[in-house]
């Protein structure tokens, strides 16, 4: 039976993958670097330091650890900069009605984001202290595929990885749902879940599901 359902944040709740590929593009063109959105798409999921090892695939020349770190950190200031414009009015198509419905069915609702920043874009959308749990980037020592994060949210919340759902658009996501022991619901065509749908804007793929 399950319990919780424990949300991916970027792309999922909200969509920052263009603040992601503007910031990383904005690096990468000052370090003449090639970017494209066809890279950033292989970022989606991935922590912030292992997507920037993508990123340096199209250098030429290596970056010693400071330097990765400064380049990061830059990074991270340009995307900080984009979503500070976020608001509500961001939160994808239905999330807000299905988050709604399933507290009121009475089932736990958590974040797990590999985003360290996910903190700050909870406060922009008006879901700071909404979740019962949140499990992000800055509690995890390793990234999704690693189920770590689901696993820390599922503890949080009291219940056993097998009572717990994992809403993913990111194939890493789905990977590390599974690899927790937790079923999964795929959106945008991630692959590799138990159950798939488009987007969240119908309630009734949970009702199949949690019943
Ligand atoms: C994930 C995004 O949610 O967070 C990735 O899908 C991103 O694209 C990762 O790299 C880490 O984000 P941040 O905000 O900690 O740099
Ligand atoms: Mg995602």
């Amino acid at each position: 039976m399950i319990k919780a359902v424990l949300f991916d944040l970027d792309g999922v709740i909200v969509s920052t993958d263009h603040c992601h590929y503007r910031a990383w593009k904005r690096m990468a063109d000052e370090e003449g670097i090639y970017f494209d959105e066809k890279i950033n798409d292989r970022l989606r999921g991935v922590s912030r330091m292992a997507s920037l090892d993508i990123v340096l695939e199209r250098a030429t020349h290596t970056y010693d650890a400071a330097e990765k770190a400064e380049l990061a950190g830059r990074k991270n200031g340009y995307y900080r900069e984009l979503i500070s414009e976020l608001t509500p009015a961001d939160i994808l198509p239905g999330a807000m009605e299905n988050l709604n419905e399933l507290k009121r069915n009475g089932v736990l609702v958590a974040v797990g984001s590999s985003s360290k920043n996910t903190p700050i874009i909870l406060k922009q959308i008006g879901l700071a202290g909404f979740f019962d749990a949140v499990s992000d980037g800055n509690n995890i020592t390793h990234s999704k595929p690693d189920p770590e994060v689901f696993l820390k949210a599922a503890e949080m919340l009291g219940v056993l990885p097998a009572e717990c759902l994992v809403v993913e658009d990111a194939d890493a996501g789905i990977e590390a749902g599974r690899n927790g022991g937790m079923k999964t619901l795929s959106v945008k065509g991630a692959v590799g879940a138990d159950y798939f749908a488009p987007d969240l804007s119908d309630y009734s793929i949970f009702r199949r599901i949690i019943r």
